[in-house]
This record gives structure tokens, sequence and C-alpha cells, in this order.
């Protein structure tokens, strides 16, 4: 619930502007107050008139408006939100952002704030696939602004892909992620997950079984107690969390690069199933097919993330969770993994084929940590992730 919460909710100038309308009612409804901001473009979608009705409030367009001024200053307009929301945010709108422009009222607010900001995109795929569109997220996402979505699908110019807004729920969702009030407000906690793709050739890559599904549920559960959360995922087939900063990731090397990045955090967890080696010398050419004679590749050892950062010397997080993935004397290898890695907890668990858990829906783990060993019972991978959430929180507190 949104109680006692207010957005500043800047309309970009895009066709999705309409779906704004209904965002405004699902955020009123849920208990929050909502300031519109519309830009000019914008205001050829959807009218200012419309936008205030819903939203029981003034709409504000123009930075030179002298009324406003009075009644309220444009630096004051940006601090008065908890969050601000940009939807649709428009290619323009997240160049003019990462460029730091302030030549309107929209992008002078998004300067000027000090609030948390969640851009939700919306435009057409080969604008969103555009190189500069992807460098200007990448410079958002290490500025710290959140992003929800775009979905793929039908477009309204007509083209299929990634692209589309988010639909209001979702992005409802994901201002609540950001809002909640929890347990861990005011905690950073990194969280690593997926699998990564080590390339054997521009083609060709080695990569293993993860989904990605349980550390996901991780990150998701961690926002909803109200945790600021970075998510370092490597090719994951798991749908992206709501309302946490995502760093997307391909090779080892690159998700303990974005680690190093993410930090400092009061916590880590280290849900990654990370490639224990990459292949030596993977070249540019891809390896061509000789009758009777097979490749041989030659292999060399990946930095260990969860090792890395467990023994780091400064800026170690308070609290730093691996994870075991085991097929046999699960117990005892995940409690040699602790000592051996330098965390604080491990959570364990068997994923032999028939326990169905690699890929599946459920998951059965044992806690180990200086303490001892807790055996949890079988349950969904979100519950699994409440509870170490909830665990966390109070080794946190
Ligand atoms: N991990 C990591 N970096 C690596 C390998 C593993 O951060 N290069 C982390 C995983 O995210 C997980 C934990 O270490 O939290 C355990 O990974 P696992 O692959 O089960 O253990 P290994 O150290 O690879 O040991 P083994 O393969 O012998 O079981």
């Amino acid at each position: 619930m949104l109680a006692g919460k207010r957005v500043l909710l800047i309309i970009g100038g895009g066709i999705a502007a309409y779906k704004c309308l209904d965002l405004i009612r699902r955020l009123r409804e849920r208990g929050a107050a909502v300031t519109p901001v519309l830009t000019r473009a914008a205001q050829e979608f959807v009218t200012p008139l419309s936008v205030a009705a819903l939203a029981g409030e003034k709409a504000f367009t123009d930075l030179f408006d002298l009324t406003d001024e009075a009644e309220m200053g444009h630096i004051q307009l940006s601090r008065v939100a908890d969050l601000v929301v940009v939807a649709p945010a428009t290619a323009d709108l997240l160049a003019k952002m990462a460029g730091g422009h302030a030549n309107d009222l929209a992008t002078t607010l998004l300067m000027a704030t000090d609030t948390p900001v969640l851009c939700v995109p919306a435009m057409n795929v080969r604008m969103y696939e555009h190189a500069a569109t992807g460098r200007n997220i990448a410079q958002l996402t290490a500025d710290g602004v959140r992003f929800v979505g775009p979905n793929a699908g039908d477009m309204a110019c007509g083209e299929f892909g990634p692209g589309r807004m988010s639909e209001p729920m979702e992005i409802v969702e994901a201002v609540q992620g950001l809002l909640a009030d929890g347990p861990l407000k005011g905690k950073r906690v990194l969280v690593t997950s997926g699998p990564t793709h080590e390339p054997i050739d521009p083609v060709r890559y080695i990569a293993n079984r993860s989904s990605g599904a349980q550390g996901t549920a991780i990150a998701e559960a961690l926002a909803a107690m109200g945790a600021e959360v970075v998510f370092v995922t490597g090719p994951a087939d798991a749908v992206r969390p709501q309302g946490v900063a995502v760093v997307e990731v391909e090779t080892a090397a690159e998700m303990l690069s974005a680690v190093e990045a993410g930090l400092p955090a009061d916590a880590a967890v280290f849900a990654a199933a990370v490639a224990d080696w990459r292949v030596k010398g993977a070249g540019a050419s891809k390896i061509k097919k000789v009758k009777g004679k097979l490749p041989s590749l030659e292999f060399v050892e990946n930095p260990d993330i969860l090792k890395t950062v467990s023994q780091m010397k400064k800026g170690r997080p308070g609290l730093v969770v691996g994870f075991a993935a085991e097929t046999d004397d699960v117990i005892a290898n995940a409690v040699a993994k602790r000592k051996r890695k330098g965390c604080d907890w491990i959570v364990a668990n068997d994923v032999s084929p028939e326990t169905g858990i690699m890929g599946g829906s459920e998951n059965a783990v044992h806690l180990i940590s200086e303490e001892g060993v807790e055996d949890w019972p079988r349950m969904g991978k979100g519950e699994v992730a409440r509870q170490l959430a909830q665990r966390i929180a109070k080794a946190l507190d």
C-alpha cells in the first residue's frame, strides 16, 4: 500500500502516455498522491485537463509559469515526492536525462530532484535497440536510475519487439517495491543471479542450466522489504525483477567487474551459477569443422566472485551469502565450501536431476552458518526468497 506517499509523475511524449491515465488511478487507489508533469510533446497525446482531473491535482507543464513559481518553485516541486516516475520514458527523454539537460520543466525537475527515479521506457523497437539508447540506459543505470520494462509485443507503430511500455499494474508493483517501508529500508543489497556464458568463439559458448529463478525471487523479496537492490545477472530466462537496478552481464569476468562497481553494500547474495572456467584464447574467428580432427579446448580458471568479495580487506559487505549447488554429500560439501570461500552463510541445495530443483519452481535448502545447519522444508522459490530476506533483515538489524 502507498498511503502517505507522493509520486511525481513526469509524462513524456509518446503514444503510451494514454496508459498514464490509468496509472494515476491505480496509484491513487492504493493511497498515493500523484503530482503530474507533462512535457510539451506529452500534451499532444493526453491533455493536462484529463491528467489533472484524474490526479485531483494541478498538472504542471511550464518551467516559466510565474504563478507556479510563486506557488511552488520548480526546485521545491522536485523535492515534494517520495519517488519520481518517468512514463513513457521516450528515447529523447532518456537521452536528455543521460546528458544532464535541463531545458524544460520535466528535465529541470529530473536534474534538481534528490529522490529516486523510476523510468518506464516506451518507444519504437528500432529506437530501443539503437546503440545510443543502450548507452543512455547503461549510463542512467550507473547513475542509480531504476527501470521497469519495456515489454515485447505488438506496437502502435505496427512493428513487433521490445519497446512497449509496461502495463499500469506492473508500474504500480515497481513503485510499491521502491517505496515499501520495511525492515530493510535504507539497506543496500547486491544480488548475483543466472548463469554466465563463456565464449568458445564468436558463435559458441559454455553455460549451465541455471534459470535465474531463485536469484530473481530473492531480489524481489529484498526489494519488497524496502532494500535498495543491485541485481547483477547473467543471460537468464527468468523475467527481470521489478523495482531494482538491473545490470546485465555475460561472462564471469564481467560479473566480477559489475559486482565490484555495485559495492559498497550492506549485504551481498551470490545466487549466480558462475562458470568455473573459461576457454583460453577464445578468439574473434569461428572454429571451423575439419573432417577427422576434433578441436581441443584449453581452459583457464575464472575469478571466484564470492570468494573475492568474502575475503575483501576493505569494503566487505557486513553479510555475505553464498549458494552451494551440490549433487552429492550436500551438507558436508557446503560446510567445507563456507569455510573455503570465507562467506558468512551458505544456502545449500541438492541439484541432482531427480530433485527437479534446477529450472523448477521449488527448492529445498539448508542454511549453513557458523551456528550450524538448518534444514528448511521444500517450498516455492518465492517462499525460500522471502524467508531468506527476513533472515537477512534480522542479521542487519
Ligand atoms: N561463485 C562465484 N564465482 C565463481 C564460482 C562460484 O561467485 N567463479 C559463487 C556462486 O554464486 C555460489 C557459490 O560461489 O554462491 C558456490 O558455487 P559452486 O559452483 O556451487 O561452488 P564452486 O566453488 O564452483 O565449487 P564446486 O564446483 O567444486 O562445487
